[in-house]
């Protein structure tokens, strides 16, 4: 039996860490995101009913292990160098110069072998390099045992980086386990450094989303990586979109390798996706016009590249070179300069997000920048002002920071006429006249009735992973609040036929429809509305997390901080947001107009009856089963993590009963003990029981 069922688990691995090459490596998937998930869905129920045979490296281990407080040191052993950074292609051929000339000098004095390149005496040929896009993201290293995923780090100071495994296992670039088919060429251990990167979709995404949520937002996607590599909760890293290209091995790499390019190929085979666009080029001019010949077209990629990594291709070359004490010689980068332009701020307005951050934002004279028309510019605070000494009237130098968020990067003082005029930091809400109170660099305003802030909140509630309201968009709410239509969430549940006709852009067709869509999210699980409350720092994930642990809003709006605080996955912070939001009393005058409205405020069957808590639940057994033996049907409750007892008692959760219970269901019966026919119980684990059939 046990043989069985590790045959078919290790086959599903198999399959799927297949599947994951030829999506992540090879970018060609064979097979579509509902076969996939599939072969997860089977894993994961097997891997549940036999905890036994979980594996570190299973595909169904990425996330796991408790928040950390701080990351551990890690010592390279050796050490993470930079790369020397070059701005022309008169530099770049100064680089092939000097290398030869070094190698030219070397060869004399030089007791090692000759070199596998150049045959004339105090004449070195040509050299050959490789070519590669400079990744902008966050250099790492991978640490693989037999093949085996064990440890990952930052770069940190190059000696010294952050251990950052957890957060790693959860990329799904990196393998838990090498691909390589060959394992006779796998070496005991062996480190791989790459880069971790934000792809620009994702990174759009996630700053959307961090807007509509009142979060801070991220300069650019670079940042995003880093701040994502660094978060303490695996489980939030594991919703941020990091990707990896690996470039290089590290320790270890097999002395067969005889060029980077073999090194490359051997990477891609042991299932690390290498960037595709590297070209061997056979001399320093192929060299400088494969740089000149990404500088505009990298604009089209999905990632940030700042520049190209010219590499000596001959291992013997490059080991030969050596290193200073800051950058290896064989080396070196050819830097593009990020895209700039220069425009004049008309004037300063500060925009309000849903937690009441106000942040100020420059209006410009609108010019195209990489390929975009940019008019707006975040300032970020209004310290950033003050630092920056940006006055409205300025001209200032623009720059999309990460070539996606356009960003002031200075003003040009040199053109000031004295008419400009400095921008005076809010006293009051500038949407509803509140007081602003300054919290580090930030201002907020905390009146509970802001309009702006209200919009905010409102467009949240409605929106995708919160209440999801189809029909009723930004512009909508707009008008809604302005007209003073609704001013608060919960008012969406009294709007009616006829207060939506009138306004701009609405038919009575789309009328009756935003009707509907409403009445239908009166339904939505409990998760979805706490979800949509907009409590600072809870997102979709924790949301989930609060409504599987309460089962009611009320049961949450009650629970003290150190109730919250002990949930796995809820800090202290956290905690302290939950309780100030519930203890607002303009809060519980919404959450009663919620209630009243009939909007669900428990959590489903589905929702509470997951594996977690038919773990350490108490099981009682009874009467006869159709499907299971006594022992078939304990051993599924133990394999969840239940427990089974023979006898009913104050602490028993489940009562499985089956034909001619006899005394325990009496028992059960008048302790109030679940029941449950054998149906029900099948229901109850029906996910973990796919395996039977
Ligand atoms: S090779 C000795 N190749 O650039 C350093 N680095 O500015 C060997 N980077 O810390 C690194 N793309 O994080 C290499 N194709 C690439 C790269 C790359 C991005 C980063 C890397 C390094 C930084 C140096």
């Amino acid at each position: 039996m046990n043989k069985n069922v590790i045959d078919k688990i290790e086959n599903l691995r198999a399959k799927i860490r297949y599947h994951d090459g030829k999506y992540y490596v090879d970018n060609m998937p064979e097979i579509g995101d509902y076969e996939y998930d599939q072969l997860m869905i089977e894993l994961k129920n097997l891997e549940s009913s036999y905890p036994q045979f979980i594996t570190p490296d299973s595909p169904t281990q990425r996330v796991g292990g408790e928040p950390v407080s701080e990351f551990a040191p890690f010592e390279h052993r050796i050490p993470m160098l930079s790369i020397e950074n070059t701005y022309s292609d008169e530099e770049l051929r100064e680089f092939d110069k000097r290398i030869k000339r070094m190698l030219k000098d070397a060869r004399p004095n030089d007791a090692r072998p000759a070199m596998p390149f150049g045959r004339v005496v105090g004449q070195v040929d040509d050299i050959e390099y490789v070519v590669e896009h400079k990744i902008d993201g966050v250099a790492i290293t991978l640490w693989y045992e037999n093949g085996v995923f064990t440890r990952g780090a930052t770069r940190g100071n190059g000696f010294r980086g952050d251990d950052v495994t957890t957060n790693l296992r959860t990329v799904k670039d990196i393998p838990l386990r090498f691909l390589c088919a060959n394992h006779t060429r796998i070496p005991p251990e062996i480190e791989i450094r790459g880069e971790i990167y934000m792809p620009n979709k994702g990174f759009q995404r996630l700053n959307q989303r961090r807007e509509e949520e009142g979060e801070l937002l991220f300069a650019n996607p670079r940042n995003a990586a880093a701040g994502s590599l660094k978060l303490l909760d695996p489980h939030t890293t594991a919703k941020r979109p990091l990707r990896l290209f690996a470039y290089a091995f590290g320790y270890g790499r097999n002395s067969k390798y005889t060029s980077h390019i073999e090194c490359l190929v051997a990477i891609k085979e042991f299932g690390l996706p290498v960037n595709p666009h590297y070209k061997l080029c056979k001399n320093i001019d192929e060299a400088v016009s494969y740089c000149n010949s990404w500088e505009t077209k990298r604009s089209n990629l999905d990632y940030q590249v700042d520049g190209m990594v010219i590499k000596v291709n001959s291992l013997a070359l490059h080991n030969k070179l050596g290193s200073t004490s800051k950058a290896p010689r064989g080396v070196i980068s050819y830097k593009y300069h990020p895209e700039e332009t220069t425009t004049k701020i008309e004037a300063i307005t500060v925009q309000v997000g849903k937690t009441g951050t106000l942040t100020p934002v420059a209006e410009l004279n609108p010019v195209p920048l990489s390929g975009t028309t940019v008019s707006r510019a975040s300032l970020y605070n209004f310290d950033e002002i003050e630092r920056k000494d940006i006055r409205i009237g300025d001209y200032v130098v623009v720059r999309k920071a990460g070539e996606i968020i356009p960003q002031v990067v200075k003003v040009m003082k040199e053109k000031r006429t004295g008419n400009e005029k400095r921008f005076g930091v809010p006293e009051r809400c500038p949407a509803c006249g509140g007081d602003v109170t300054k919290e580090e660099v930030y201002l907020k305003c905390y009146n509970p009735l802001c309009t702006a802030q209200a919009k905010r909140r409102i467009i949240y509630f409605a929106s995708r992973n919160a209440m999801d309201i189809e029909g009723i968009g930004p512009a909508l709410i707009e008008q809604l609040v302005d007209k003073k239509v609704i001013k608060d969430y919960a008012d969406i549940y009294s709007l009616k036929f006829d207060d939506l006709v009138p306004l701009e852009r609405m038919g009575e067709k789309s009328a009756q429809n935003l009707i509907d869509a409403i009445e239908k999210s009166k339904v939505r699980d409990l998760h979805c509305l706490i979800c949509a409350l907009g409590i600072q720092n809870i997102g979709t994930h924790a949301a989930e997390v609060l409504s599987k642990h309460f089962g009611t809003l009320d049961k949450l709006m009650n629970a003290p901080v150190e109730e919250l605080e002990e949930i796995f996955e809820i800090g202290n912070i956290t905690a302290k947001s939950i309780v100030d939001f519930f203890s607002n009393s303009h809060t519980q005058d919404v959450i009663n107009k919620l209630k009243t409205a009939g909007v669900n405020v428990n959590a489903s069957h589905k929702e509470t009856n997951t594996v977690s808590d038919i773990s350490g639940k108490s099981f009682v057994v009874t009467g006869t089963l159709n499907g299971y033996t006594r022992k078939e049907i304990e051993d599924i409750i133990k394999n969840l993590g239940g427990r089974v007892s023979s006898t009913v008692s104050g602490k028993t959760d489940f009562l499985i009963a089956g034909e001619s219970p006899g005394s325990k269901l009496e028992k059960a019966e008048k302790l109030g003990t679940t029941i449950l026919n054998e149906e029900e119980f099948e229901e109850l684990v029906k996910e973990k029981l796919k395996w039977k059939n």
